[in-house]
């Protein structure tokens, strides 16, 4: 007999009481962008209300996100010392690991996840070792390594590289693990796709390649049986979460993983998504806070345990 669909939407009572889906502040984390100096907070062009904070004022947005119920953060460091060697991606002293010595000494309980990468650390802004204008992917290896177990001795409670380089999970792992690091987690960036939603980004953390693209180790846009793959390699490697990036021209992956893994499914609304979003609100063309709502609550619906986003911060306020 056809149904009158009607009779559950008709209140809101009733509505929330058959929603099947629902955002929580558990859910997301905000990614922060860390500098060196003192008292410095920075503006970026394309991501209106997003800023590169020095360590000093970090802590003061973080209390800020720690008030409105955030549990944690994902950190990006942006540095001016570049080189072709990485070498700055794992300073002790470097603006990442200053950070985490901060967050953890004020907000201890505040989960701290790092971005690992070189692109923000390279001259040249690729993700890995360049030589002869090719990123080898073996010799990557040891530096990112490094960078992690950098991050780990500075307090981080879980590490996630971003580089797409093959078996950088194990080679993580296995540093991690040496020096006894083995309950700082790993959260791949498994799958992450060559994407023109980083474009902000890369304004954010200086971090755009000088030369070619990432299509030589992201994803094709147009692929999905290899994210799967993907997915499934980095767990055997030791990753304890996978990552779908971007997350919303990608929602059928997170599907995809969803119903094949039993791990949690982590998914990045990316700085072009949310620049896109902000975009449109200044111009008063959409109705930002029931439009971030929208779409975050579509990424857990997809099937995102955890979504990262620059919207998280007002998500907290709006949810409250
Ligand atoms: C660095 C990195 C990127 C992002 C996260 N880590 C950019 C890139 O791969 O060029 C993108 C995040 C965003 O767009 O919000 N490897
Ligand atoms: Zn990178």
């Amino acid at each position: 007999m056809p149904h009158r669909y009607r009779r559950l939407r008709a209140s809101a009572a009733i509505r929330g009481l058959v929603r099947e889906t629902h955002l929580l502040a558990d859910d997301l984390l905000q990614p922060f962008f860390v500098i060196d100096g003192k008292n410095k907070k920075e503006p970026i062009d394309a991501m209106p209300g997003v800023f590169r904070y020095s360590v000093d004022l970090l802590l003061k947005e973080i209390a800020a996100c720690v008030r409105l119920g955030a549990k944690g953060g994902i950190l990006f460091g942006v540095s001016r010392h570049k080189d072709n060697t990485g070498k700055y991606a794992y300073a002790a002293n470097g603006p990442v690991p200053c950070a985490i010595k901060a967050i953890k000494k004020h907000f201890p309980q505040f989960f701290i996840v790092t971005d690992v990468c070189l692109c923000a650390y390279m001259g040249h802004g690729h993700c890995g070792i360049v030589e002869a204008q090719k990123i080898n992917n073996d010799k990557t290896l040891p530096v990112l390594a490094r960078m992690a177990l950098c991050h780990a001795q500075a307090g981080a409670d879980m590490v996630a590289p971003s580089d797409m380089m093959d078996f950088r999970v194990a080679a993580i792992r296995q540093a991690l693990n040496k020096e006894n690091f083995q309950d700082v987690g790993i959260l791949s960036y498994a799958v992450k796709y060559a994407s023109a939603y980083y474009g902000p980004f890369r304004e954010a953390a200086h971090s755009a390649p000088g030369f070619g693209d990432r299509r030589s180790y992201q994803m094709d846009a147009a692929n999905s049986r290899e994210a799967l793959k993907e997915a499934l390699q980095d767990l055997d490697e030791g990753a304890d979460m996978v990552m779908v990036k971007p997350a919303l021209v990608y929602l059928d992956i997170v599907s995809l993983l969803r119903r094949k893994l039993n791990v949690p499914i982590v998914a990045y609304n990316v700085s072009g998504e949310y620049a896109m979003v902000k975009a449109a609100a200044q111009n008063g063309w959409i109705d930002e806070r029931s439009l971030v709502l929208e779409t975050l609550t579509s990424i857990k619906r997809a099937g995102a345990d955890i979504i990262i986003s620059y919207h998280a911060k007002a998500a907290l306020e709006w949810l409250r």
